[in-house]
C-alpha cells in the first residue's frame, strides 16, 4: 500500500483514468477498514480531476441512501430510493449521466453551484451496496469515457475491496 498518488496533468482524460486505475489497485486494500478504503478512493479521484467539485458515496441501508465518505462541501445526509439522481441510479441499478442538472426532474441540489453529475451504482453479489456520485460546476462535464472508467472502478471496489 502506498499513501500518495501521482497526477500527471499532461495526460489525456483516458490516460489519467488508466493511471489512476492502476494506483487504486495498490492504494486500496481489502484488509483495511472499508471506511478507510472508500475515503481514499474519493480523495484519489478528486485529486486527479480538477473538474470534480464533489465526489462521494451514498450507501444503502436497506431502505434509504445515507451519506458516506466524500470529498467536497457538506451534503445532504439521506436520499430516498427513486429520488434525485442518486436515488434514480440506485433504483434502476444503472449509471445516470446528467449533462445539465436543471433538466433532470427531481435533482437534489445539495450544492447550488453543481451543473452536471454522474452517479454509478455499486452492486455486490446482486445486492445494492450504494452509489458513487460525482458533481461538477461545469455543464456537460461527464461523458462516456468517465462512465466507462468509473464503472470499472466501482466493479473493482465491489469485487476486490468491499
Ligand atoms: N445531486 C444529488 C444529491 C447528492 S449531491 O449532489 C452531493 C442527487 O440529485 O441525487
Amino acid at each position: 500500500m502506498t499513501d500518495t498518488i501521482i497526477v500527471n496533468n499532461e495526460l489525456s482524460p483516458e490516460e489519467k483514468y488508466r493511471l489512476l486505475g492502476k494506483q487504486l489497485r495498490s492504494l486500496l486494500d481489502r484488509k483495511e477498514n472499508i471506511l478507510s478504503n472508500l475515503s481514499n478512493f474519493t480523495a484519489a479521484i478528486k485529486q486527479t480531476f480538477d473538474k470534480i467539485s464533489w465526489v462521494g458515496f451514498y450507501l444503502y441501508d436497506g431502505q434509504k441512501l445515507f451519506l458516506g465518505p466524500f470529498q467536497g462541501k457538506v451534503a445532504c445526509t439521506l436520499i430516498d430510493m427513486g429520488k434525485g439522481v442518486c436515488g434514480t441510479a440506485a433504483m434502476r441499478r444503472q449509471t445516470v449521466l446528467v449533462e445539465d442538472v436543471d433538466k433532470f426532474p427531481g435533482h437534489i441540489a445539495c450544492d447550488p453551484e453543481s451543473r452536471s453529475e454522474i452517479v454509478i451504482p455499486i452492486i455486490k453479489n446482486n445486492d445494492l451496496y450504494g452509489v458513487l456520485d460525482l458533481d461538477s460546476k461545469e455543464l456537460n462535464s461527464f461523458n462516456k469515457t468517465d462512465q466507462k472508467y468509473l464503472e470499472e472502478y466501482c466493479s473493482f471496489l465491489s469485487s476486490e475491496i468491499i
